[in-house]
């Protein structure tokens, strides 16, 4: 009984910290979206570049262009407008 309880606790206790270590090496969707997507029919914007309103307009003339979810470009111009990292 107090075994089982003592293996019960010790896996609850590993499992949040297999998973985080898994998907830490994954790039984020939207930054493997802009490297794949971005830089093949103009250079690639560069992040910390534009305004987040720049890059909502130019999203708007984008929407034919390629196809991504209403999400995805919410996330690209976040992506995008925020400084790049040092
Ligand atoms: C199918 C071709 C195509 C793809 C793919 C494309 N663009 Fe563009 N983009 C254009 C064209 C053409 C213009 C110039 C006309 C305009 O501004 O709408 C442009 C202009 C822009 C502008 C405004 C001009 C500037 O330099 O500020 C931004 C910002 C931009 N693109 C970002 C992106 C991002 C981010 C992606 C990837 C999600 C992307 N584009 C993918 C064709 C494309």
């Amino acid at each position: 009984m107090g075994a089982r309880a003592w293996l019960w606790l010790v896996l609850a206790s590993t499992t949040p910290a297999c998973a985080v270590g898994a998907s830490a090496p994954e790039p984020p969707r939207v930054e493997r979206l802009y490297v794949s997507r971005c830089g093949s029919c103009h250079m690639r914007v560069e992040r910390g570049s534009r305004t987040h309103e720049e890059l909502t307009r130019a999203f708007a003339r984008h929407r034919r262009r390629l196809r991504l979810t209403s999400e995805e470009w919410a996330q690209m111009a976040d992506y995008l407008s925020a400084p790049a990292a040092p």
